[in-house]
Formats: C-alpha cells, structure tokens, sequence
C-alpha cells in the first residue's frame, strides 16, 4: 500500500489525508465521529477537522462537525492512492503510488524516485503539473484534476533495443482503457497518439537510463485528456479530451486503474512471449500502420510514404515517395498526409 512508502519523497499528499479521504469514501452512506476518525488514522480530533476544512477547498462535500461526525456527501474524482492500491490488488502497480496535488512533472519525480532506488511497479499521480512535459521538447498542459498525468516506473529485462516496444505496450493499455469511455473507436498514431476523430486525447513520454545491452529503468508518462471542456485556441484543431467528445463527464479514478490492469496485462504478455503479439495487436487498432499516406518529420529531414508495417523492434517502416524505397523510423513526428 502506499502507506509505507510516500513518506519520504517533498510534496507527495499526507499518507494521513489519503486514509482520511479513503475512511469517508468507504463508509459513504454513514456518519462516522470525529473522535473515531482521528484514532483510526492516528491524529488529533482537531488534526481531522483542519484536514476536512481543507478537502471542502477542494471540492469533497463532507457534511457534519467534530461533535456529531462526518460523512461525505460528494466524492470528487480525487486519484486517491489508498482507493487506487486496492482496487489495483495483484498487480505490480498496487504497492508504491506517490500522488502529488501539484508537482512540475511526474515523469521529472519517477526519474528522481529511480535513481533513489525505487522499485518497479512504482507509480507517480499528479492532479495538476507545472510543467508537464511532451515529446520532442514540447509542453504539455495538465489543467487541475482534469486529466490523468500518471508516470509508470519499470525496470525491464530487455536490452535498450527493444524499448520502443514498451511505448506500443503503454499506448494500447491507454487506447483500450478508453475505448470504454468512447462512442467511436480511438486510433494510434505511431508510436503513441491516441486519437479520436482525428484529434490527440492522450500521448506518451518514454525516459530511460540504460547502458548499450541493458535498461537500467524506464519511466513511461501517460497524459490522457479527460474532463477538460475546451483546448487553448492553438491546440483546438488538434486535440481534443473525452469530455469534449462525448458531452459526459469521466471518472479519471476508473479510467486509471483499467489503464493500469491492461498495462499489466500487455506487459506480461510482452515479457512472456515476446513482440509479436503487442504488434499483432498494434497492427489491429492503428490506422497508421499499413497503407497509410504519411508525411515523416525528423531532425534531419520530411518526407512523404505510404506505412508498411512495423519492425520487430516497434520502428515505423514507411515506403518513401521520393522512390528510395522502404525507411525504417525510429523516431520523429508522425502525421496524415493526403
Ligand atoms: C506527448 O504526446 O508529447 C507525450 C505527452 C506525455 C505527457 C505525460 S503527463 C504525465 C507525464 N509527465 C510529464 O511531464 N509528461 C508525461
């Protein structure tokens, strides 16, 4: 459980909070007294009123006073740690989860958590990042609890060569975790765009420290659009967030934990039998990888091809317009040309 494990890392939440919130939302229905609340998480009756005055900020409707006792009447969509480890029971992800109500990037803090030692399976949650970070040195903005910005930390037995492959394994896990929240079927724009209707919902940041023939750990950010209501003018004919596609509001708590369960799921199935059924599977939900007409941005060059498949290794093989035939693409922006 997160318990033993947040105290120690600056600005993670009060492993106390967590309980407290964890105690009210489990026992929903009834009032519970303030003097059993402050013995069951171990602080001050006047502790649990301070902490309670600071969740109505910040948004959880909790009705009562110390004398007669508490119960929650709205449980926002907080991803509280306590809540998320049991429901994530038997899988690798249940033990360690650091939340953060604000941090500048969890992908920044899981680096600095690995290189401390922390153990495979941890997982970092912010409900809001300063300094939310994309692909190719690009930015990425985490409005306050209204998307998933949750960082995955691995410690992989594969050499460096395979592990484009754990971004496909990340961008699937994402892509099948919200396919339940949406009416049309999302896409995967290699390696790891998640669209619908042509606009980015979700992306995948994919670190590692890693020496020529092995990953020492790889940390894997996964920002998913949830509840936003609109985008930034620059960005609105581009992305898009679930709550903008369906006119519904999402639980971000549910969402995460079946991104989690299909992680696990597809990185068992990776570790066990190797690529090709995570390619399989790529193959079956991406548009973008066969047959597709494509414009290729890297560092170096653009150019437009048609999609071929991909390596064993996950890299991208385009068919060059230019006649200088099959290009393998390991990284670069991917995008729909017509
Ligand atoms: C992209 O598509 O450019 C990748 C976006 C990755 C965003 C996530 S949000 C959680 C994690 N923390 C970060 O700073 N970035 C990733």
């Amino acid at each position: 459980m997160a318990r033993k494990t947040t105290a120690n890392v600056p600005g993670t939440t009060d492993r106390r909070i967590d309980a407290l919130l964890t105690l009210l939302a489990e026992n929903a229905t009834i009032v519970i007294s303030g003097a059993k609340i402050a013995k069951e998480i171990g602080v001050s009756r006047q502790q649990v009123w301070r902490w309670i005055q600071q969740l109505r900020t910040l948004g959880v409707r909790v009705k009562g006073h110390p004398r007669t006792g508490y119960h929650i009447e709205r449980m926002p969509d907080i991803l509280v740690p306590q809540m998320l480890s049991h429901r994530l029971y038997g899988t690798p992800f249940a033990r360690r989860i650091h939340h953060f109500f604000k941090t500048d990037s969890t992908n920044t803090v899981a680096m600095r958590l690995a290189d401390r030692g922390e153990p495979h399976g941890t997982v970092v949650l912010a409900e809001e990042q300063t300094g939310g970070r994309g692909r190719a040195g690009r930015s990425w903005i985490s409005e306050k609890s209204a998307g998933i910005y949750c960082t995955i930390l691995l410690r992989p037995p594969i050499p460096p060569a395979h592990a484009p492959l754990l971004t496909l394994v990340a961008g699937l896990a994402a892509r099948d975790a919200a396919a339940e929240d949406l009416a049309g079927t999302p896409d995967i724009r290699w390696p790891n765009d998640l669209l619908v209707g042509g606009r980015k919902f979700a992306g995948i940041l994919t670190e590692m420290h890693a020496e020529p023939d092995c990953v020492h750990f790889a940390v894997v950010g996964i920002g998913v659009n949830v509840n936003q209501s609109k985008m930034p003018p620059e960005l609105a004919d581009i992305a898009t967030s679930l709550k903008m596609e369906t006119k519904k509001t999402h639980s971000r708590f549910e969402l995460l934990i079946r991104l989690l369960r299909h992680f696990d799921r597809y990185y068992n199935q990776f570790l066990d039998e190797g690529a090709p059924p995570i390619l399989r599977r790529f193959a079956e939900v991406s548009s973008y990888s066969q047959g597709k007409r494509v414009r290729i941005t890297t560092v170096t060059e653009s150019f437009t091809g048609t999609t071929a498949g991909l390596e064993p290794s996950g890299v991208l093989r385009v068919s060059r317009d230019d006649g200088r035939g099959i290009e393998p693409v390991l990284s670069g922006d991917v995008s729909e040309a017509h």
